[in-house]
């Protein structure tokens, strides 16, 4: 195992589509789980997507503590998951805005619109259907990894890049959430 080098918003890996995998239980597909379960804990992030660590490949792994999401309901924490080829389906018009951060962009937070309620379904790395609802934090952070599997990055669904600000700045002068994960 190995911590990776994480990719910073410019470079091109982040800016692509990821490539669907074709067999989710292959050795190769393992090795790359394993350094970046390592890698995020490094990092202290809530998630993960394989084109941060310059795999251009559609894997992405995340949790929603229920500590982070405010709720141990289940639609809105989920435990530490992995997911290969994830498809996401929005499940109402509903949006919500709140700070999100990047590992990829670090040191700003930005307020970032997204929907509050979708299905998702990938697979696990034994090949097997993972299928949820999610709300709120939960699908916020859902839908921020697989965003890098098309690469694009928070800023880029921002309405207004005034919301776009350093973390020392937020952390000081900004009403704010305990915490934000970066992602
Ligand atoms: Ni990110």
């Amino acid at each position: 195992m190995a911590i990776r080098k994480i990719a910073r918003m410019g470079h091109p890996v982040l800016r692509r589509v990821a490539a669907a995998i074709d067999d989710p239980s292959a050795p190769e597909i393992a090795a790359l789980a394993r350094d970046m379960i390592e890698t995020m804990k490094d990092a202290n992030g809530a998630g993960l997507a394989a084109p941060q660590v310059y795999e251009p490949v559609r894997l992405v792994m995340f949790e929603a503590p229920a500590a982070r999401a405010g709720s141990d309901d289940p639609l809105e924490s989920c435990p530490f998951t992995i997911l290969v080829n994830p498809e996401i389906e929005i499940l109402g018009p509903e949006m919500a805005v709140d700070w999100e951060g990047c590992l990829s962009v670090p040191g700003l937070r930005g307020l970032v619109p997204r929907h509050t309620h979708i299905f998702y379904r990938g697979l696990d790395l034994q090949g097997r259907t993972v299928a949820r609802e999610a709300v709120g934090f939960h699908a916020r952070v859902v839908a921020h990894e697989c965003d890098h599997l098309d690469g694009v990055l928070y800023p880029q669904r921002m309405r207004d890049l005034k919301d776009l600000v350093f973390e020392t700045e937020w952390r000081h002068h900004l009403p704010q959430r305990e915490s934000v994960p970066n992602d």
